[in-house]
């Protein structure tokens, strides 16, 4: 870590002293411990954010609940999509009728919709119950934010357009006992015409290794079995490190780590991904047989105007070496569908590419236009009819080819974590194989957390009913 970012740590250790204080005086007010709710919208990178903004809630005395009708409720939000920012708007009009009848309660808001300046514009005139907001650059002051927001009644705004910061050792709060995810670099440089990811976490920097490996090992000494590498493009990691060093590389370092069972990253951009990376991962005993490859279009034209840099050729020969060399990986990937001037062709080249990889799992997104994102001045040429007729296309064919890649284990024994108990079925834990897929099977909540040999016994789709042997 690098000394100024030493210093900023500390003086937020030291802020949550003062925010430990006031919860302090709030609970004797109350005549009850105060309780704190985090809510999370969009991916793996804002659930580990979450993490952190529950450890320290945590530190300062909250207790942590999943109840909204908290008196510290934050959700930290995604913006990704449309609808991710219209359900942040429909909930908070719900939180405002609890604040009334509860008149310590404050709400808090972060994560990349807070990044938006429209946004903010909008909750600053509209939403005045919100006591604090604050965004995806300067999360590591949420002990000083805390405070203010504890002493103060008016509305906090606090955003940030970009940071060279990365503060770390700050309290975590994991959700799971047994896995966790490490973030080893924040922001994007890759700009994808239509994502708006590049403008909300800003430029791309990189962790240095060494503290990412602290953590892992710290991890693993504390129960950690399973790590997940978080990144918006892992691929390019380490790239611009006073010492250089690459994603395998990183990779093989964490492999060797004692206690650490399974490693599993995210997200992988197809333009990055080198061959030193899929040797690692073939020779690898802990690296998960699974690759998400985010694929958004089989079209080449499509691809260009979206700034991926690469053609469905050179997607398509990626994607089947993976498979050539590692013919146990699962492939999963992300499609978007109704880009501008998507025509029935480009989709037929999305078809074929699904056909030909043969993805155990795709996520299918109907585009969304995101302001200030180049792809948003596009002329929409794509009409709403058309885009559901495509989408059903899409899907359909996803669900059809991976129903069948993930039924081709059935009747085989294989390891799975248990990760929790099931909410719906009594007698019933869930597991994850290493290739991601779920698997239900009979057992206890002794069985969280441990990695135990499972017969896949029958296949449903996308998940398999198995037993423990
Ligand atoms: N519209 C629809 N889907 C999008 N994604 C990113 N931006 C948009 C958008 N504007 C999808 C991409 C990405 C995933 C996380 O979200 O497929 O891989
Ligand atoms: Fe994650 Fe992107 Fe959504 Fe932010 S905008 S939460 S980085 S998916």
């Amino acid at each position: 870590m690098k000394e100024q970012d030493r210093l900023e740590m500390e003086r937020q250790l030291s802020q949550l002293s003062e925010a430990k204080k006031l919860v302090t005086d709030l609970t004797q007010k109350l005549g009850r411990r105060p309780t704190a709710c985090v809510v999370t919208f969009g991916c793996q990178m804002n659930a580990r954010d979450s993490e952190k903004i529950s450890g320290i809630l945590a530190e300062a005395g909250y207790e942590l609940t999943e109840d909204e009708h908290a008196d510290f409720v934050l959700y930290n939000t995604c913006t990704v999509r449309e609808n991710a920012n219209l359900k942040v708007y429909g909930r908070l009009g719900v939180l405002n009728g609890y604040k009334k009848k509860n008149p310590h309660m404050k709400i808090a808001l972060c994560g990349c919709m807070m990044q938006e300046e429209q946004v903010v514009e909008k909750l600053r005139k509209s939403y005045r119950f919100v006591n604090l907001i604050f965004g995806t650059h300067n999360l590591y002051r949420f002990p000083e934010l805390l405070v203010s927001c504890l002493s103060q009644e008016d509305m906090i705004i606090d955003i940030w357009k970009d940071t060279e910061r990365i503060v770390e050792d700050l309290p975590v709060r994991r959700k799971y006992p047994f896995k966790s995810g490490v973030n080893i670099m924040f922001g994007c440089n890759n700009f994808c015409t239509y994502c708006i990811v590049p403008y909300v976490r800003g430029r791309e920097r990189s962790r240095e290794a060494a503290d990412i490996l602290k953590e892992c090992r710290a991890l693993a000494a504390d129960g950690c079995k399973e790590i997940m590498l978080l990144g918006q493009n892992v691929n390019s990691y380490g790239k611009n490190l006073d010492e250089p060093i690459t994603f395998a590389q990183l990779l093989s370092q964490v492999e060797e780590i004692d206690g650490i069972e399974r490693i599993r990253f995210m997200t992988s951009h197809p333009k990055d991904l080198s061959p030193d990376l899929i040797r690692v991962m073939k020779e690898s005993s802990k690296i998960c047989r699974h690759l998400h490859l985010p694929l958004q279009s089989g079209s080449t034209e499509i691809l260009r105007r979206m700034n991926r840099r690469y053609t469905k050729e050179q997607y398509l020969e990626l994607a089947l070496r993976i498979r050539e060399e590692i013919p146990d990986i699962a492939l999963t990937t992300d499609i978007i569908v109704g880009f501008p001037g998507e025509t029935e062709r480009d989709i037929e080249d999305t078809l074929d590419v699904i056909r030909q990889v043969e993805y155990d799992n795709a996520f299918t997104f109907i585009y969304s236009k995101r302001s200030g994102t180049p792809a948003a001045d596009y002329p929409e040429q794509v009409s709403e009819s058309f885009i559901q007729e495509q989408f059903d296309r899409v899907l359909k064919l996803v669900q059809d080819t991976a129903r069948k890649r993930v039924a081709r284990y059935e009747g085989q024994v294989m390891e799975a974590l248990i990760e929790e108990v099931n909410e719906s079925s009594e007698g019933l834990v869930t597991g994850r194989l290493s290739n991601n897929t779920i698997v239900h099977l009979p057992g206890d909540a002794s069985l969280v957390g441990s990695i135990v040999p499972v017969r896949l016994s029958s296949c449903k789709g996308f998940y398999y009913l198995g037993e423990k042997i």
